[in-house]
């Protein structure tokens, strides 16, 4: 699961260890993308320190956040009906406090509070450091709201608690908001204007993890490849930058090369790269580091050049070729993971064809395929009727599905009779005498478990697969260890 919307952890509940001597209790939920999984492991952190420690138990609850997306409606509307569910439980515990966080808290800003009425506080994605103060209002009985955006704060200061998670892979946020402001997409509108965490700081994130034994990070920004650190500000302002700051400026490449170089035992992902500012040289410094994950997620939306154009993605069909191109020629066994958008306004069944034939191209190994959403205030939104039928949207969408399954199928195929080191993570889903964990391309493995351990880095035979699953057994322990 990387920066995309992953189905099974929708509604994830944050449990972290007590803290001795907080007596409030904190429910928080997340919804959407991996960032606000992160995020929430932040507030989780600045709410510690307030007295908060978390509950599973919605009924015990003095304060319940919601971490909301808006990326698609449906989206939205799982929300509202977990905010149903919060006010059902509210009616017998009033003194229950409940707060909406996160990109619907950016969109809806005060409307939340006039349409919800038991929503309590609204807080947007970069005012979470406010919180305090905020929750000091609601104590005192009234409505709080904060949905101002940043151009400065990326947390880089404030450690995310991460009890929760299974010990061994965790996320680290390298920038913050969007600038590409692709036409059908809120997230521009909802996490604002794109900067960029000082190195420094995610260096001493990663070493902080190694410490605490963790074996994988990801890098996580809407668009990492455009990270660019040159001593604060955004991204778009760089050009004002002054001849030194220019010069000493770190890129995405350099940051890659940065983490690889302080852990090198650690493994290291990122997500998401748009293609129009992946670089050569992020690919050349991949292939440099073994600790460096040969899997990368690069979302296309379309294979027509009319529809990319539409969608104000800055590059053609042709281009984005020739990067996969470069991308296997540097890496051969790199895995390269989509995502789709079916039914963009004007869409032709000649544009939908065009996306069929560069999947044929590409045979990516995963992807992440959607009907089109209009979401308001977007550029698509207001220049473009939302004019292809929804069952002709879902039947495109289906023959993106089908296609992509049978690349999947390809694609693990491939891996069959190789040995290749897996990181253990857990323990498989569907089996207690089982191992589950990921080969360097980010296909789950699982195999049976014998005297290893969980963040144990294996070599395994790959014997049989389904189109999402490797099967196969474990070899011996990896040098890695
Ligand atoms: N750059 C971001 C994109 C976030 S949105 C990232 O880090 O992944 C994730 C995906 O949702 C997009 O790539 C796109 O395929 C899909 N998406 C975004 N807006 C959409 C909309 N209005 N309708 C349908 N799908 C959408
Ligand atoms: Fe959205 Fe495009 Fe940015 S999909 S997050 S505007 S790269």
């Amino acid at each position: 699961m990387e920066k995309i919307i992953d189905e099974n952890k929708q509604g994830e509940l944050l449990e972290l260890k007590a803290k001795e001597g907080n007596q409030r209790k904190l429910f928080i939920e997340s919804y959407g993308c991996q960032m606000n999984f992160s995020d929430s492991e932040i507030v989780a952190s600045i709410l510690s320190k307030e007295g908060f420690n978390t509950t599973q138990n919605l009924e015990d609850a003095d304060l319940v956040l919601v971490n909301t997306c808006s990326i698609r409606d449906k989206a939205e509307q799982t929300v509202r009906k977990r905010l149903e569910k919060y006010n059902a439980v509210k009616r017998i515990n009033p003194k229950m406090k409940i707060g909406v966080l996160g990109c619907m808290a950016e969109r809806l800003k005060s409307k939340f509070l006039e349409e919800e009425k038991m929503v309590d506080l609204v807080v947007g994605p970069d005012a979470y450091k406010d919180l305090p103060n905020l929750l000091a209002e609601v104590d005192e009985g009234r409505d709080a709201i904060n949905v101002i955006l940043s151009k400065e704060e990326t947390y880089g200061d404030i450690a995310p608690v991460r009890l929760h998670s299974n010990g061994v892979t965790a996320f680290v946020s390298i920038t913050r908001g969007c600038d590409n402001m692709c036409t059908f997409c809120v997230v521009p509108f909802t996490r604002g204007r794109e900067r960029s965490r000082e190195p420094q700081s995610i260096i001493e994130e990663v070493n902080d993890l190694w410490s605490k034994g963790f074996k994988e990070v990801t890098l996580l920004g809407q668009n990492v490849d455009s990270y660019l650190w040159y001593g604060g500000g955004l991204k778009k302002d760089f050009k004002n930058a002054s001849d030194l700051q220019k010069a000493t400026a770190t890129n995405f490449s350099n940051l890659l090369e940065m983490c690889a170089k302080a852990q090198p035992k650690m493994r290291f992902r990122f997500s998401t790269s748009n293609p129009q500012d992946m670089t050569l040289d992020v690919i050349e410094t991949m292939a440099k580091y073994k600790n460096i994950c040969n899997y990368i997620h690069l979302p296309v939306q379309s294979g027509s050049n009319r529809i990319l154009k539409e969608m104000n993605r800055l590059h053609t069909r042709e281009e984005y070729f020739e990067l996969i191109d470069n991308i296997k020629r540097l890496i051969p066994d790199c895995a390269i993971s989509q995502d789709m958008i079916a039914g963009f306004p004007t869409e032709t069944e000649e544009d939908h064809k065009d996306t069929l034939s560069l999947m044929e191209y590409v045979k990516y190994d995963f992807g992440f395929m959607f009907a089109y959403s209009e979401r308001p205030g977007t550029m698509a939104a207001r220049k473009m009727e939302d004019d292809i039928p929804s069952d002709i949207k879902k039947r495109r969408l289906n023959e993106i599905i089908q296609l992509q399954q049978e690349h999947s199928l390809y694609r693990t195929q491939q891996h069959i009779g190789k040995v290749e080191e897996i990181l253990i993570e857990k323990q498989s889903k569907r089996s207690d005498q089982h191992w589950a964990g990921r080969n360097s391309q980010n296909t789950m493995v699982v195999f049976p478990k014998e005297n290893y351990n969980v963040g144990d880095f294996v070599k395994v035979k790959i014997t049989d697969c389904t189109s999402a699953t490797l099967l196969g057994n474990a070899v011996e322990l990896s040098e890695n260890n």
